[in-house]
């Protein structure tokens, strides 16, 4: 994880290091630092905890003034967070930054002692910048870089400073994101474009093991040989700069699930527009010889992945397994004939789905991804990308990617099922219809937020909570009780409805809150006896059913009545109020709702 960013101009660094820094903050905040060129040399300020305290101290300190400079915010892999741990770090002539992990670190910690060298830090970061100091001669900092890259093992995206070379900033990156932005008479390095939007128009990828050199001049491509890399086209960073920013909410993740009317019209829109023959024809011209489907994914994206294969296997009749990325990489997966791999991923840089999809392509498989950032090492690698359009997701806890991954899953299987004569003419012109009313569906679930934010308000006492449904509607659970627990740190568990009186319906005592979602109406009774059993427990109930769906008996507690719908997309519509709940439950509990303890935003570490 970690963000990293890099600057070269003509205004402050510090200043424009830090304001990139905030917008990276999700990826990782135990730490943050920057390293400055001022006029007596690199000045490295560095400091546990948020970017707050790095401001903090620098306002004490004085702001380092130079033009040129690298800064860091920090996820903890290799190390406690403190101040000594921050990036950046220094060793002679070099100081740099770094985003993966260096997998051969005790080795080469081990080989640079026996030679003399004393760390100060337990970072893997610290050895890459004592092995690059080690390969440096002056004039020379390409031939270091690329010396050093051939013994650094693992993921890395780097950002380096030489003492004696004050008019350039370098960056390499394998596995891990990085881009070089040009904004006017600047450039920069940064992890992702939303941190250096506000001061670039356009920005390039460099491909795994190109070192970017920048300077006031511009910005060249090497090979690690020191000839030039192939020529790239500048891409156009399209994001608005607003979608980036609060807008007046006190979270981004208020702000993400109140957009969702909006984001799920820009993901769904563009896929619509030719009919129902026409679904995602552009990014899949062709989808006949599917025979079966592997969604592959992590967290959220995988929850995302249940709903789909719920869709994909009622509707177009194939079998889908969805795979924990982590598990996929090391379970030796059979794969064969016929099978397609669908990645989705927000980031489109989740260690464990990239390996994942690099697993797939060595055996052969086609790889689809549906991904949220353009130009991400998954939106790359794959064969087949559906992007989401939903802007930048800044907030941790993902809410508009989510609708967002499920909703297209929701259209590939109705174009599955169009296409292979699964279902007929009529219902997909109605599956159809749908889809398309399905933004202006979620506006009017998001108008029920002041009984949510009473609930939550009610509950926010509880140490643990159940969610429970069937079928697709487990589905929702599992969402909606990662999200409660990922930011409330509310321990929840989501169950499929059934299982609960097999062990643990022993937890439920008086007051627990109980969620039974239940919008299918095939198994509602069945969804409402399980809530039944768990009330006569004790447990507060709340029930989360289609208007349609309503009980004739108030066995629960609290009544969430949604809009009626096509039963397909019920677990878009019913994951919004949970989402919700989660967000209120967090702020009731005084919790840091966009970043969470321990967690960061995107994962890129196995
Ligand atoms: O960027 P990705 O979609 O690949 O991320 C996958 C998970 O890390 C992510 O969904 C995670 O579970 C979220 N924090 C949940 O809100």
């Amino acid at each position: 994880m970690c963000g990293i960013v890099g600057c070269v101009g003509a205004e402050n660094a510090a200043a424009l290091l830090i304001e990139g820094l905030k917008k990276l903050e999700y990826r990782g905040y135990d730490s943050s630092g920057i390293a400055v060129f001022t006029k007596d040399g690199i000045r490295v300020e560095k400091k546990q905890g948020r970017i707050a305290a790095l401001e903090e101290k620098l306002a004490a300190d004085g702001y380092p003034k130079g033009t040129l400079g690298i800064g860091h915010t920090r996820w903890a892999t290799h190390g406690v967070p403190s101040d000594v741990n921050a990036h950046p770090h220094s060793c002679g002539r070099v100081t740099l930054v770094h985003n993966g992990i260096i997998e051969n670190d005790y080795e080469l910690r081990e080989e640079l002692e026996r030679e003399g060298a004393v760390f100060l830090s337990e970072t893997d970061t610290e050895v890459a910048a004592h092995l690059l100091d080690r390969f440096y001669t002056p004039g020379h900092p390409v031939e270091a870089i690329a010396a050093a890259m051939k013994r650094l093992r693992g993921t890395f995206a780097l950002a380096i400073l030489f003492s004696d070379d004050p008019e350039h900033l370098y960056g390499v990156r394998k596995d891990s994101p990085l881009i070089v932005g040009i904004g006017e008479g600047e450039y920069f390095l940064a992890s992702d474009v939303p941190a250096i939007l506000n001061r670039i128009g356009r920005y390039y990828l460099p491909e795994d093991r190109e070192i970017a050199v920048l300077s006031r001049k511009g910005v060249s491509f090497l090979l690690p040989d020191g000839t030039p890399a192939p020529e790239k086209e500048p891409l156009t960073a399209d994001w608005s700069v607003d979608a980036a920013e609060k807008g007046g909410y006190p979270h981004f993740m208020l702000k993400e699930i109140m957009e969702q009317p909006e984001t799920l019209r820009a993901a769904i829109g563009p896929r619509c527009a030719h009919g129902v023959g026409g679904i995602l024809k552009k990014e899949l011209p062709d989808v006949s010889g599917v025979e079966r489907i592997l969604i592959v994914a992590c967290g959220s994206a995988m929850h995302a992945g249940m709903v789909g294969k719920h869709a994909i296997e009622s509707l177009a009749r194939i079998p889908t397994e969805v795979c924990i990325a982590s598990e996929f990489r090391y379970q030796n997966p059979i794969l064969k004939k016929g099978d397609v791999v669908i990645v989705v991923s927000q980031s489109g840089e989740t260690a464990d789905s990239l390996a994942a999809l690099r697993l797939a392509k060595e055996k052969g498989t086609p790889v689809w991804a549906i991904v949220n950032v353009v130009g991400s090492s998954i939106a790359r690698e794959a064969d087949r990308v559906i992007y989401l359009y939903v802007g930048p997701e800044i907030a941790v806890a993902t809410t508009k990617a989510y609708t967002a991954q499920v909703a297209l899953l929701d259209l590939l299987a109705i174009r599955l099922a169009y296409e292979r004569k699964t279902v007929t003419e009529e219902r997909a012109e109605r599956l159809f219809g749908a889809m398309n009313r399905l933004p202006e569906t979620v506006r009017l679930v998001l108008g029920q937020t002041e009984r949510i934010r009473n609930l939550a308000k009610f509950n926010r006492e509880a140490e643990h909570s159940f969610f429970i449904g069937r079928g697709q509607d487990y589905a929702v659970c599992c969402e909606g009780s990662l999200k409660l627990k990922e930011i409330s740190y509310q321990h929840s568990e989501a169950y499929a409805a059934g299982e609960l009186k097999h062990g643990t319906i022993s937890l439920i005592t008086p007051g627990t809150p109980v969620v039974a979602v239940a919008t299918t109406a095939a198994l509602l009774e069945k969804t409402v006896s399980n809530a039944k059993e768990a009330g006569s427990r004790g447990a507060r109930l709340l029930l989360l059913t289609r208007k349609s769906l309503k009980p004739r008996d108030t066995f629960y507690r609290d009544l969430l009545l949604l809009p009626d719908e096509e039963e397909l997309l019920m677990p878009v519509i019913a994951i919004v109020p949970l989402q919700y709940y989660a967000y209120c439950t967090a702020v009731e509990r005084g919790c840091d709702v966009d970043k969470p303890r321990n967690l960061a935003k995107s994962v890129t570490v196995e």
